[in-house]
This record gives structure tokens, sequence and C-alpha cells, in this order.
């Protein structure tokens, strides 16, 4: 199977984590836009969706599909993204495609996160994918000073801005042996909005596409 025949069978299965009648999050990136287009086929059978990023937000439009304030709906039965890398424990790295925190305020709402992708994204230790940091534009320095300090290697994500109006320092040369701590110690440095680190709060199931078809872990 090539990547993308991973990405849609392990979105496929993730069809079967759509509970009727209520919302459904739904994340950023080629993984999860297959979910979307799968989505469409039984958009009929769910209340609505809150999306991670202005670009899914727009996929799910097209294909008819409710797109909701997060601010108006009581709560998300289960949220259905992507990930740039998962360990067994299903702790991961999100955000390149800059949409890390939307992502991450979608999952904590979220009763159940369903990660899915290719089983390329399957590592033993996070952190060669470089992890991003969304930053407050002015704090742009100092944060890369105070991450410096920390090991890393911060390389700004030129001329791009998120949904939310921020730059991304995407972090190099960092080798993730305690997810949760990091996660913490970049959230406290003043400037940064977060972190795309899913160690606090992991996926609560992680579907792999393999040559074997989709495979699930929890
Ligand atoms: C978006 O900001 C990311 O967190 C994506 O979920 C991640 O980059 C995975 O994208 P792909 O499904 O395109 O690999």
């Amino acid at each position: 199977m090539t990547p993308d025949e991973k990405k849609q069978a392990a979105a496929k299965a993730a069809l079967e984590y759509v509970e009727v009648g209520t919302v459904i999050g739904i994340g950023t990136g080629s993984t999860a836009n297959y979910f979307i287009d799968m989505l469409a086929d039984i958009k009929h059978k769910v209340d609505g969706t809150v999306a991670s990023s202005e670009a899914s937000a727009a996929r799910l439009k097209q294909h008819g599909i409710q797109v909701l304030d997060l601010n108006a709906v009581d709560g998300i039965s289960v949220y259905v993204d992507g990930a740039d890398e998962s360990t067994q424990h299903l702790q991961l790295i999100k955000g390149g495609g800059g949409a890390l925190t939307r992502e991450k305020i979608v999952a904590a709402v979220a009763g159940k996160f369903v990660c899915i992708a290719d089983e390329s994204k399957l590592v033993d230790v996070l952190g060669k994918f470089p992890l991003p940091v969304e930053v407050i534009p002015m704090a742009r320095g100092y944060v890369a000073r105070r991450i410096t300090k920390l090991g890393g290697n911060p390389i700004w994500r030129d001329g791009f801005v998120t949904d939310n109006g921020n730059i991304i320092l995407d972090v190099h040369n960092l080798e993730i042996l305690e997810p949760s701590k990091l996660e913490t110690e970049l959230n406290q440095i003043t400037g940064v909005v977060t972190n795309g680190l899913f160690a606090l709060r992991p996926a609560d199931v992680l579907i792999l596409g393999t040559d074997q078809g989709a495979k699930t872990m929890t």
C-alpha cells in the first residue's frame, strides 16, 4: 500500500468511532482530509462538527457538513485527527500544519481522541520531527533564546501565520524522553501559546494504516 492508501485505511476505520447524533471534532492535515471526505457520506448521522482549522472548516463546508463554533456546543463526543509522530503510549507530536493550538483545544474538549496516521508516524522516541511551538509574534526572539537554553534548535517558520495570528517556531534536535515534562516546561515560557506535544492529553485510540490494513492501538 502507498502512504496515501494507508492514511485512507486509517481514516476509514475511524468512521466506526463516529457517534450518531453528536458533535464530532475534526482535525487538520492530509489524513484528516481523507476522514472529512468519508464523513460526507454519513453527514446526516451527526449533529455537526467543530473544526481545528480554517482549512478543515472550509473542506467540511464544501461537503455540506455543518461547522459549529466550539462555544456553541455542549461537548464533542470524538475528535479525529492525524499526527506527525506517535509513541506506543499514544503521546504525539502535532502541528506540522500549524494548527496545533486549536487541535489541542478540541482534543481537550473531546470525550475521545482518535488519532489516524500511516504506520511511518509510529516512533520509539519523539523529536525527530521538529516540534512546533506557537508563539505571540513579539516574543519570538525571547522564546527562541529560552528554547535554545533547553537544548533545542528553534527555526522560525518564515512567512507562516497561524489561524490565531501568531508565528511558529519549529524546534529541531530534540530527543524527547519525558514528553509531559517538556510540554509543561515549554508552555511556561512567557509568549508561548502552546506547543505541539500531546502528552498530558494523549490520544485515546491510535489507528495506523499498515500493509495489512488498519491496526488499532489503545
Ligand atoms: C496539523 O497541524 C498537524 O497536527 C497534523 O495533524 C499533522 O501534521 C498530520 O498531518 P498529515 O495527516 O498530513 O500527516
